[in-house]
């Protein structure tokens, strides 16, 4: 199903706290973090020329999937979510944004 357009338009602004290590759309590059085209239901730590922590390599090894659950749960708090990822960002305050970041990223492929 196509997402909320305003939901997209709200996750455009959330993502303004991702940009400073992550990119997307089209050219986007790795960074500090790497690029997010197609990343939602895409497997975990499989984004090409990237190096991850061991803690991402070892969930990508255990068959992690972001799906919108489990890229919830990570960015509500990236580090409890997962002990020893270097993504150093403290986290979305509420639902609604990281709905709405969720939603925005889901628009590229
Ligand atoms: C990893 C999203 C903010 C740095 C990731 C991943 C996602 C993500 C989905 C996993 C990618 C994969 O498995 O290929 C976001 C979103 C953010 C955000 C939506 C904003 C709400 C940030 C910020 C930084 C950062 C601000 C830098 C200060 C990283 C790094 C990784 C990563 C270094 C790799 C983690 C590791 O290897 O353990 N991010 N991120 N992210 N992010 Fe972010």
């Amino acid at each position: 199903a196509e997402p909320d357009p305003a939901l997209v338009e709200e996750g455009e602004g959330v993502f303004r706290k991702c940009k400073a290590c992550h990119k997307v759309g089209e050219g986007a590059r790795n960074g500090t973090g790497p690029a997010l085209n197609g990343i939602v239901g895409h497997p975990a730590g499989a984004v090409e020329g990237f190096r991850y922590s061991n803690a991402m390599q070892d969930a990508a090894a255990d068959g992690l999937v972001w799906t919108p659950e489990e890229l919830g749960a990570f960015l509500a708090k990236p580090r409890d979510y997962m002990r020893g990822t270097k993504m150093s960002f403290v986290g979305l305050r509420d639902e609604e944004e990281i709905k709405a970041v969720i939603a925005y990223l889901s628009t590229f492929e």
